[in-house]
């Protein structure tokens, strides 16, 4: 039963690429099962950094089959880019993914609502990568599987179809709508390179199981910006939490023998949303710059804070933790103090949960705990840690009710403790 969800526990960018890769060095399938080129997962070998945006984080490894499966939403044309990227960075191997013929493509148009959405008074800060249109497009019934490039004419349809629907939005919004041409034009050419790669994922990763191989389930995103569990409506409009898993990638529950929950050692969030333990002061700042914290995929800065238990025991609940891996310990060395939120404060009382439709009004509780000041980048294993990022770690493990079996201390590969 070796199929492990790799599940962000937070807003996000929590380092989920980093684990991804380094886990898949015992793997043989990695699979993304949710969201789309809104995700930006950095890995680091050596001096070389590489951001994958849809191809799978197991891609640096020769012989790892990726998978982008159902559950995601595919734009052709960032595809296609990411992959002649990847192969001139001299990722030769990077065209041989196998891509769900049901995940929906992300066309023109849907970018184009987006970026206009963003541009209203209630714009969410979205990455304006046409994710959530191309979501609706799905629910609503008129999307654009990505089967549809096999054949010309099922393409025309239903992308006039699609276009057709969001004509008066995009004019309600200002816009103005693309032609079906140019939409099509767009993306017809990509259809040869792509086509051959359409399957039923869900086949292959089943025959994977059966045949013991491990299985990693990459999440993007993160619990906190879950469709059905995040800080709605501040959230992605996709299944971001474990259970995402099974159904973005077609494989039933029984198959997931362990969920990772990767938790950044303070939190972070990009976009508009409650981040009740934000930082605006100079500590916040200084996170930003130590953690290099800017996103991935906009460059926008993210917002910085102190570590949230409350948010990380509602994680462990949603995602059913077994396993966390801990990221960006080093980046806490040399702060002045260390905060923790171990608690709210809501108008219904004191809770140590996390108030999760009331976040506006709550007020985080705080603990002071002990700072370091010890480099921690040369760190093997835990005993090369201070007492106090132990204590740190143990204080994680402790809110998650479950081992860290990765400590993270850099960005590059061999920076990690692993257990
Ligand atoms: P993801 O979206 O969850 O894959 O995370 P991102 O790649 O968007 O953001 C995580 C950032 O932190 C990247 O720049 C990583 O290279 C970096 N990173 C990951 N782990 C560590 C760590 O332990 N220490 C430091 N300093 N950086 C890390
Ligand atoms: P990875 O996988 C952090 C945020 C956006 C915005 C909200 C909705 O790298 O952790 P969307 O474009 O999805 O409609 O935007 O979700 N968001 C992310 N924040 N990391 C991500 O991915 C994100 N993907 C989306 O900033 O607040
Ligand atoms: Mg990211």
């Amino acid at each position: 039963m070796p199929g492990i969800v790799v599940v962000g526990a937070q807003w996000g960018d929590e380092g989920k690429g980093k684990v991804v890769d380094i886990l898949t060095e015992h793997a043989e399938v990695v699979v993304r099962y949710a969201g789309g080129p809104n995700a930006g997962h950095t890995l680091v070998v050596g001096n070389e950094k590489v951001i994958v945006r849809l191809v799978p984080s197991g891609i640096l490894r020769k012989g790892t089959a990726c998978v982008l499966a159902q559950g995601m939403v595919i734009d052709p044309v960032r595809l296609c880019d990411e992959i002649d990227e990847l192969k001139k960075r001299g990722y030769e191997h990077a065209a041989d993914l196998h891509i769900s013929d049901r995940a929906h493509a992300i066309l023109a148009y849907h970018r184009l609502v987006d970026g206009l959405r963003e541009q209203t008074a209630g714009a969410l800060g979205t990455t304006k990568r046409g994710i959530g249109p191309c979501y609706e497009d799905k629910a609503a019934r008129r999307g654009v599987p990505m089967g549809a490039l096999r054949d010309p004419k099922t393409l025309r349809d239903l992308a006039a179809r699609g276009l057709e629907a969001w004509k008066p939005v995009i004019a309600a919004l200002g816009g103005t709508a693309p032609t079906l041409e140019s939409v099509l034009a767009e993306i017809e050419p990509l259809a040869a390179r792509i086509a051959p790669r359409l399957c039923d994922t869900s086949a292959l990763v089943d025959a994977a199981l059966r045949e013991n191989k491990t299985v990693l389930f990459e999440g993007a995103q993160g619990t906190l910006l879950d469709v059905d569990h995040g800080t709605y409506p501040f959230v992605t409009s996709s299944s971001a939490i474990a259970g995402g898993a099974c159904t973005g990638a077609g494989v039933g529950p029984t198959r997931i023998a362990r969920v990772v929950g990767l938790v950044k050692a303070y939190c972070t969030r990009v976009g508009a949303g409650p981040f009740p333990t934000e930082l605006s002061d100079e500590i916040g700042e200084r996170l930003r710059k130590i953690g290099d914290e800017f996103g991935s995929v906009t460059g926008r800065p993210r917002r910085t804070g102190w570590l949230d238990l409350p948010a990380l025991r509602y994680a462990a609940r949603i995602n059913g933790l077994d396993r966390i891996a801990i990221t960006k310990l080093d980046v806490l060395t040399g702060a002045p103090k260390l905060r923790v939120c171990v608690a709210y404060e809501t108008p219904h009382g004191e809770s140590s949960e996390l108030p999760v439709s009331d976040l506006e009004r709550a007020k985080p509780i705080y603990r002071d705990v002990e700072p370091w000041s010890d480099d921690l980048s040369g760190a093997r294993a835990l005993g090369d840690l201070p007492r106090a990022a132990r204590d740190y770690v143990a204080m994680i493990e402790e809110a998650a009710g479950c081992e860290a079996m990765i400590v993270s201390v850099g960005s590059r590969r061999d920076e990690t403790i692993t257990k």
